[in-house]
């Protein structure tokens, strides 16, 4: 029989009412960036209303991708042992909310809204990152180079089928992608594990079913 993995110590009530308040203001207040958002620069282009409501599917589906990585790294971040990987996915978190900030106004922009089931989406990535953390710190790193991966494929896929002319989105997606393949690499730069075939191969079956409902809700 495989030895269980020696679980992490509790964190203090602090820590916890501060986790709350990060959710909170992930599902419930408007996220703000540090850094320039990408299309800051760029002027809106005259688009269809199907393009419109095509390149909000899109945002939509990346904004919720943002929602389940702030709760992904607040999961992990609760259960990683190590403090360097702690405090890489405090980083990350940093940059995800930037993202969440990029695409909140972009859907602002192109008329429409966050997803209704961002709840959902939360809930679930907050436990499959604690999952992830109690497993242990090279499977937890793992998880999340693996995500940040299949998250930059996805990113790529999107600037195939963005209207072309929508460079505003074009610019957020792209800076993205670039931020997403630094946290993968990060996360292998610290330790993680490659992930079994059947694990990823499930993670991206469940990411698909995320983004079609998200792209509709
Ligand atoms: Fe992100
Ligand atoms: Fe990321």
């Amino acid at each position: 029989m495989l030895p269980l993995p020696k679980l992490p110590a509790l964190p203090s009530v602090d820590r916890l009412i501060n986790e709350f308040d990060v959710m909170l203001r992930t599902l419930a207040a408007p996220a703000i960036s540090e850094r320039a958002h990408p299309d800051a620069h760029i002027d809106e282009a005259e688009m269809s209303e199907a393009d419109k409501t095509h390149a909000a599917g899109l945002m939509r589906v990346n904004h919720s991708g943002e929602v389940c990585a702030q709760a992904l790294y607040q999961g992990q971040g609760l259960t990683a042992r190590d403090p360097k990987a702690r405090e890489a996915l405090k980083q990350a978190a940093h940059e995800e909310v930037e993202h969440l900030a990029w695409t909140e106004r972009r859907l602002q922009e192109l008329g429409s809204r966050p997803s209704l089931l961002n709840p959902f989406w939360y809930a679930g990535s907050l436990a499959m990152g604690v999952a992830a953390g109690v497993i242990g710190d090279k499977w937890n790193l793992g998880f999340l180079a693996e995500t940040e991966r299949q998250v930059g494929a996805h990113l790529q896929s999107h600037l195939h089928t963005l209207p072309q002319q929508d460079a505003k989105s074009r610019a957020v997606v792209e800076q993205m992608h670039t931020d997403e393949l630094g946290h993968a690499e990060q996360a292998v730069q610290l330790g993680a594990a490659p992930l079994p075939a059947p694990v990823a191969g499930l993670m991206a079956t469940t990411s698909k079913v995320m983004t079609s409902l998200s792209y509709r809700l």
